[in-house]
């Protein structure tokens, strides 16, 4: 049986350690956690059965123990990647699955990867997409040879304006300096993407975009820095933080039901309870009159090495928060959308390669569950069910592909 600790236990980590329980069990035991919430101790702790004393409220306890476990899960903020995954290498962990974004600084991620190939440890970022199948269908469509020589990948992340406005305008990542660009921190699974599917190392990126909505400008007249302080335009505007998050069914916004701790900073609310936070907390905020500065829409091209061009466009404009991905080759191409993925050879076949099915509504297209695999297969075999692990060089590439379309775009 190998064991695994856990740094971090929110939205990802406890949905990790969920995983492990249900697919790893006979394998993998969670035996320390450590987060900064004593609630979350006491209520994973008590879900895991994990000793009281290997439930940790400070990060220096938790490291200054040693490798308390075969295995590390690092999945707290971003802004504490860097330093846990520094401090976890230091004390001598060997397996660590690490959330996305390593740093917004590049030579902190570049450090990581050094570190790790100085322990001889093996950190595994979570680009979780490169783990679903849906993915790897494009992937290998692209190796297969159906497409003749691939000339250029496309990739659109449609954030989608609830998300958008949820995420990048309110929430955690609205703010460079407290967070990232959005192009790393919502990106840098698309620009990951793009690189599998090239084949190669860039050579050249070059970037525009810029905050073109959510700002002042766009402000009317009568709208209140905060939705419910009497905002005269709150009925008529789909911002509106009272119907995102208490009135409205938007099917999109679904997602936010399961996380209140979120929004409201506690896990059940009442209606009473959600309308006074919202009054005056940072959900509850004017989209036009945040401090939120990071791009609302961004294109960034790419030159690989093997002449291969990529292109991404994220945009915050859409109903729908999807991610569309084209491959063009010599002789044929292949384009995945809304869980479809249809390859065409020209002028001799069209072939549905994939429809949307159950899969397709698992987390990142069943790409968390996947990445589970991996790291738990990497603990107990030494090696890792997915061919293409994201292992921490790999995120040294996308994430300098963020890092270099941010100089470009702040060039302009
Ligand atoms: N791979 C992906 O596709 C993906 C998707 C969503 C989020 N993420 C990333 O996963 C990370 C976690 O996101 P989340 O939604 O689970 O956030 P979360 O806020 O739900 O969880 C973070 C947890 O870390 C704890 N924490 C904060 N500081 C700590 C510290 N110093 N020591 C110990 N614990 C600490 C918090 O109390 C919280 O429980 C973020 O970096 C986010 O960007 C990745």
């Amino acid at each position: 049986m190998k064991t695994v600790a856990c740094i971090g236990v929110g939205n990802r980590g406890s949905k990790y350690l969920l995983e492990l329980k249900i697919f790893h069990k006979k394998e993998v035991k969670p035996v320390a956690i450590c987060d900064i919430i004593p609630a979350k101790l006491d209520r994973f702790g008590k879900k895991y059965k994990i000793a009281k004393d290997m439930r940790f409220s400070s990060d220096e306890d938790f490291f200054n123990r040693g490798p308390i476990a075969d295995g590390l899960i690092i999945s707290t903020p971003d802004r504490e990647h860097f330093k846990h995954a520094k401090r976890a290498l230091e004390v001598g962990y060997k397996i660590i699955l690490l959330e996305k974004p390593v740093s917004k600084d590049i030579e902190e991620t570049k450090e990581i990867a050094r570190l790790a190939e100085e322990k001889g440890a093996k950190v595994i970022v979570c680009h979780v997409l490169r783990y679903s199948n849906y993915y790897l269908t494009l992937k290998n469509a692209a190796e297969s040879g159906a497409l003749g020589r691939v000339i250029s990948v496309e990739q659109r992340e449609n954030v989608g304006y609830f998300h958008f406005a949820h995420s990048y305008v309110r929430g955690e990542w609205h703010n460079e300096a407290d967070s990232s660009p959005s192009i790393l921190a919502k990106c840098c699974h698309d620009l990951d993407l793009i690189y599998w599917f090239a084949g190669s190392k860039p050579v050249s990126v070059d970037s525009y975009g810029d905050l073109f909505f959510f700002n002042r400008n766009n402000a009317t007249a009568g709208a209140t820095e905060y939705c419910m302080q009497g905002c005269k335009c709150q009925r008529k505007c789909p911002y509106d933080a009272e119907a995102f998050y208490i009135t409205d069914n938007v099917f999109e916004a679904k997602f936010i039901k399961y996380m209140p701790t979120t929004v409201f900073g506690k896990p059940n609310p009442t209606k009473k309870e959600k309308r006074e936070i919202l009054r005056t907390g940072a959900y509850g905020k004017c989209v036009f009159l945040n401090d939120n500065d990071v791009c609302d829409h961004q294109e960034v091209n790419i030159l690989f090495e093997n002449g291969v061009s990529g292109r991404l466009t994220m945009t915050a404009f859409g109903e729908r928060c999807e991610r569309e991905t084209r491959i063009v080759g010599t002789k044929g191409e292949v384009v995945a959308r809304n869980g479809k993925i249809v390859l065409e050879q020209y002028g001799i076949k069209r072939k549905v390669l994939r429809n949307r099915d159950i899969w397709s509504m698992l987390g990142h297209i069943e790409g968390d569950i996947r990445t589970v695999h991996s790291f738990a297969s990497l603990l107990t075999t030494g090696k890792t069910e997915h061919k293409y692990v994201t292992y921490i060089n790999d995120t040294v590439v996308s994430h300098q592909m963020a890092h270099d379309a941010e100089i470009s775009r702040k060039a302009k």
